[in-house]
């Protein structure tokens, strides 16, 4: 397979994760989390799908498009375990939906902060929040969702937020 041609793979399926977990939330009450600002390619994807919701998002900086940057209200700067515990706290409501994009491609950086993830999502989440990510995120009290149709496992995860 061409590199070309991998590339339409994976953000095709990314584009289904996304348009699925949109529908699974849908009349649901709460924010939307967006872990991991890079180009704002997903961002505007997720805002452009959920146009009524508040989305936050997340990134240690803002290195996207001018145009998929999100205002400074909905902005959380810095590294991930002190900005989601400063959301914890700031959030007007419990997030119904997380998108985390994280992955680096290196397995063990990768694992840490999807170990980190599993900890302090936790305190933003709200009982019945879908979680969806690129890296397998291990949440205590939480159920597996199938993926959407045509997505390959392992590509991408979902699951949902029991609470306690
Ligand atoms: C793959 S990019 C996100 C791509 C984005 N979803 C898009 O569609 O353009 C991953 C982003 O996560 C951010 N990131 C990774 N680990 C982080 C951490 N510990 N704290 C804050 N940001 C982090 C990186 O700075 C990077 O911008």
């Amino acid at each position: 397979m061409s590199r070309l041609d991998s590339f339409i793979r994976r953000v095709t399926a990314q584009r289904a994760c996304l348009d699925y977990a949109a529908q699974l939330i849908d009349g649901q009450d709460g924010v939307v989390l967006e872990v991991g600002l890079g180009n704002g390619r997903t961002f505007d994807h997720l805002r452009e799908i959920m146009p009524d919701r508040e989305i936050f998002v997340f990134d240690r900086q803002v290195a996207s498009h001018p145009d998929s940057t999100p205002d400074e209200d909905h902005l959380f700067l810095g590294d991930l375990p002190d900005t989601l515990a400063r959301a914890a706290e700031d959030l007007p409501q419990p997030a119904i939906l997380v998108h985390s994009d994280i992955g680096t491609g290196n397995a063990e950086w990768d694992a840490r902060m999807a170990e980190m993830m599993a900890d302090v999502l936790p305190r933003v989440l709200k009982p019945g929040a879908v979680v969806v990510s690129d890296q397998k995120i291990s949440l205590a009290d939480a159920e597996d969702i199938s993926l959407p149709a045509g997505v390959q496992k392992g590509r991408y995860f979902f699951q949902t937020y029991r609470g306690r």
